[in-house]
């Protein structure tokens, strides 16, 4: 009851664009049918997926399939500028009795309370953040195993978002890892034997250890399994995040919603900093959330790609049908 008022109350004090843009998905229309939250409508897969946005809802949605500024994209250096962590003012408020976790049937989502960005003396406000599996953004050609995306709308109505990669933590990194236990073991070879001659080297690299707050979390996601469904987390310190993105860098640069009604505009930020979950915590996410990544876009400032594949179908059809009838197959 209560949270189809207040979605029914956020939806009507946001603007067109956002109250129909699936980044702030919770602020969708929804209405409750026999008891279940109606969830959004478009997937990721077959007809109600991104390859087929702009026809679920024309013209709403057009900028899907025309938009030369569309996200996500591979993250390679000509695309995107670097903005300092230090030189953005980034709060987020802790949430000390927990948060509303939903299950949107597109994403998993966050309900934050309170929390602003300012870059260039704009200030934005914090709306929810949510996850996308695997990551949309790739980082210089590569897919990470999440994506975080912090959604933040100012007062005039412009959308910015914190895109932060999610990878796997190394099960060495977890706190009740043994001490390495084979190294004593193989004195009989050789090489091991000119080994204990000389130090131990140095660990290769330092393990990547869990981030808090996503363990936190994705504690609660097998409770929320079925779309429409909520849960409270446990009490969220958001500290451990906040330090992280500053410490680090964004990549900027203007892309869209990777949602529809896919809308322009929205100022990115994807963080160099990168965040973790311990291996079965990415197991349990996975199970509830599935697949939920639109394909790369092409380079901003390009056409749009489902243009440039829809004047290829067509000429292909047109050589198609001037072409001599095929001989049967062998
Ligand atoms: C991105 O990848 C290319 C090769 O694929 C490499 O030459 C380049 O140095 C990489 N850039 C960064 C920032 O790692
Ligand atoms: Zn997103």
């Amino acid at each position: 009851m209560g949270f189809t008022l207040r979605t029914l109350l956020l939806t009507a004090s946001a603007t067109r664009v956002f109250a129909s843009c699936a980044h702030g998905t919770f602020l969708q229309p929804r209405a409750e049918e026999g008891g279940a939250v109606k969830v959004a409508t478009f997937g990721y897969t077959g007809t109600i997926g991104p390859l087929n946005w702009a026809a679920l809802e024309a013209p709403a949605n057009s900028a899907c399939a025309t938009g030369t500024r569309q996200s996500p994209i591979d993250m390679v250096d000509s695309v995107f500028t670097i903005l300092n962590g230090a030189d953005v003012q980034l709060t987020v408020n802790d949430m000390p009795d927990g948060a509303d976790f939903e299950n949107l049937g597109t994403t998993v989502e966050v309900i934050t309370q309170g929390g602003t960005l300012t870059v260039a003396d704009k200030t934005f406000e914090l709306q929810q953040f949510h996850f996308h599996l695997p990551s949309e953004h790739l980082d210089n050609g590569t897919s990470q195993a999440m994506e975080m995306h912090m959604v933040f709308q100012s007062a005039a109505q412009e959308i910015a978002v914190i895109g932060v990669y999610i990878g796997i933590a190394d099960a060495a990194a977890a706190p009740a890892a043994a001490a390495p236990a084979a190294a004593g073991k193989r004195s009989t070879s050789r090489i091991a034997r000119r080994q204990e001659a000389t130090p131990p080297p140095p660990p290769a690299a330092v393990a990547t250890r869990a981030t808090t707050l996503l363990e936190t979390i994705f504690s609660t996601v097998d409770q929320i399994s079925v779309p429409g469904t909520k849960v409270k987390t446990p009490p969220l310190v958001m500290s451990e995040v906040v330090d992280l993105l500053k410490a680090n860098a964004f990549q900027i640069y203007s892309g869209s919603l990777t949602t529809p009604p896919c809308s322009e505009g929205v100022n990115w930020h994807v963080s160099t900093a990168r965040l973790a979950v311990a291996p079965a915590t990415f197991v349990k996410a996975r199970d509830v959330i599935g697949f939920n990544s639109r394909f790369p876009q092409n380079t901003p400032g390009q056409p749009n790609i489902l243009m440039l594949s829809a004047l290829g179908s067509a000429a292909a059809a047109v050589m198609a049908a001037a072409a001599p009838a095929a001989a049967p197959a062998a």
